[in-house]
């Protein structure tokens, strides 16, 4: 497969998303016996705009498990020369010399498309704005739910939190609508549900959907919940409704009793106060895994853009 820079999910075809999801399966092979030193020249720079733990962390644990190097600047606008005025295009253009791969973080909508466009080598999206793409959490959530399901084609799937501008939730829906036969809720309150440009990408690729303001009709029927946050801010004027919209969403044990059996729990986390500490051991609790995979999905996408 050829894949030079990773910018949102809809770039990725069907044949894509399985090659990429054989070579993730090589990759836990690889990690398992300790990793590699097949990539010992190649350096790859994270530059993040905003802060993260996952993200960052395991691109540069899957980097070094590859053997490689990595440069990292984890507070752009304060610690690099952001903090002056210099801009995105120039920042990515100069890295282009240290570095193999860049892996970006940026905090505007198209950050990570705007630095494709000047930059001499491949540029990774590892989330843009509120409301972008996150595109490589939405692979490695797929990659979760391919191997905790065994196939994507006819499952029901909730994503449920804050749509209007998770870009996990928006990642994960353009790859999610690549299969056949998917059914995507999508649960929300009214303020925060899916904007329309998505819900007319999927209308207009035949992928069926339905808008729900909360998990009452769904939770027996659904295979797959993906749960992501609501904050108060973001409620606008419904905001001193807070408490009673994050407890109708808080996945607790009672709501994971009436799930079906062999469905399963993801978030992209961090959590807040979502999904409640005594699910953690619950068989359809798959967040912790989803986390882990993304080590070996990273690892695929970075050996693949450095083969490309
Ligand atoms: N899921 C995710 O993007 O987490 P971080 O913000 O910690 O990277």
């Amino acid at each position: 497969m050829k894949l030079r820079h990773v910018v949102e999910s809809q770039q990725f075809t069907l044949p894509m998303l399985m090659e990429l999801f054989q070579i993730a399966g090589q990759m836990e092979k690889v990690l398992a016996r300790g990793g590699t030193q097949d990539y010992q020249s190649k350096i790859m720079a994270s530059l993040f705009y905003e802060p993260s733990t996952r993200t960052r962390l395991s691109f540069e644990s899957a980097m070094l498990r590859l053997g490689g190097k990595i440069l990292s600047t984890e507070n752009a606008r304060t610690f690099s020369s952001v903090a002056s005025g210099e801009s995105l295009a120039d920042t990515i253009r100069v890295l282009g010399d240290f570095a193999d791969v860049i892996v970006l973080r940026h905090d505007e909508v198209g950050g990570a498309k705007r630095a494709a466009a000047v930059s001499s080598v491949p540029v990774v999206n590892a989330g843009d704005g509120k409301g972008g793409q996150h595109p490589t959490q939405a692979l490695l959530d797929l990659y979760t739910i391919y191997k905790e399901r065994g196939a994507i084609e006819g499952l029901k799937i909730a994503i449920a939190g804050d749509l209007a501008v998770g870009r996990t939730a928006r990642s994960l829906s353009y790859l999610l609508g690549k299969f056949d036969r998917v059914m995507i809720y999508f649960v929300a309150p009214d303020v925060l549900q899916m904007k329309s440009d998505l819900l007319d990408h999927l209308a207009e690729h035949d992928v069926w959907f339905a808008l729900e303001s909360d998990f009452s009709k769904i939770l027996p029927e659904v295979d797959v919940l993906y749960q992501t946050r609501i904050e108060r801010e973001r409620l606008g004027d419904r905001a001193d409704q807070y408490d009673e919209i994050a407890r109708s969403y808080f996945i607790d044990a009672a709501k994971v009793a009436r799930m079906k059996e062999g469905s399963i729990i993801l978030h992209p986390l961090p959590r807040l106060n979502e999904i409640a500490p005594e699910v953690d051991g619950d068989a359809h609790a798959a967040y912790f895994r989803q986390t882990r995979n993304g080590i070996a999905v990273r690892m695929a996408l970075l050996a693949t853009v450095l083969e490309s």
